[in-house]
């Protein structure tokens, strides 16, 4: 019942013409995909990927949104401003965020409040580091980055979680599909327990971690995966394709 979402997260990548080159080659591919497929792209990128998924039934998204609507916050952009180009989706939380750029699940709280108020979809990143899942740490990180960073949120119906080991993450190794599985399966049991079993029952929740078109079929088969946020493998046409198209 729940639809598979294959999003793409290109990261600090491509200019807007390689963009719209790499959304050219990337069009055909996913024309008959049965996934919900989104690519979340740099800012600059916007307005040249929002003109070439035209047609097509790729969705945008942003990879960061900030939690004021306006007003002296250098560096950042507002939900509007992401609104106004049609951007439809956005990355909350991602880990890269929260290693190099000071965010929390406080800020992700806010940040995620500010999306859902402006009708943008988040994609909120959680996940475990190496050190946090060797110490045995992995539900206890889990379940605070869940509880506090979706803390005040009712309704989940536009929410997608990306559950990304952060060791699996631009590594190239992948949790095991088994792993990956149990892993979300405990997110979703945290979901049901909090906001109830309905929530639990619809609410997407993504792998995410060098998932490529080698892996994705295996992943994607288990019952608690119900898509990918996909990094480096998003920025090849062919590889991104491949991963939409698992079931082919
Ligand atoms: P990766 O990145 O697919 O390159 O591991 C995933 C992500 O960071 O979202």
């Amino acid at each position: 019942m729940r639809k598979p979402i294959i999003a793409g997260n290109w990261k600090m990548n491509k200019t807007a013409a390689e963009a719209e080159a790499l959304i050219a080659e990337l069009k055909p591919l996913v024309a008959k995909s049965k996934p919900d497929v989104v690519i979340c792209v740099p800012y600059t990128d916007l307005w040249a990927a929002k003109a070439a998924i035209a047609g097509s039934k790729i969705r945008l998204g942003a990879e960061n949104v900030a939690w004021a609507d306006s007003g002296a916050f250098t560096g950042e952009i507002s939900a509007a401003m992401l609104k106004e180009i049609g951007v439809e989706y956005v990355i909350i939380g991602h880990s890269e965020r929260r290693t190099y750029f000071g965010e929390t699940d406080e800020t992700v709280n806010k940040r995620l409040k500010q999306a859902l108020a402006n009708g943008l979809k988040p994609i909120v990143c959680v996940g475990e580091t190496l050190v946090e899942r060797e110490k045995n740490k992995t539900k206890r990180i889990l379940k605070k980055q869940v509880l506090d960073g979706f803390k005040d949120v009712t309704d989940f119906s536009d929410i997608v979680i990306a559950y990304e080991p952060v060791w699996a993450i631009g590594t190239g190794k992948t949790a095991t599909a088994e792993d990956a599985n149990k892993t979300i399966g405990y997110i979703r049991s945290l979901v049901k327990k909090t906001w109830g079993a309905e929530v639990a029952k619809s609410l997407r929740i993504q792998y995410g971690g060098s998932m490529k078109p080698s892996n994705a079929k295996e992943l994607m088969a288990m019952k608690n995966i119900d898509g990918g946020l996909i990094g480096g493998a998003a920025l090849k046409a062919q590889d991104f394709a491949a991963i939409v198209n698992y079931k082919d």
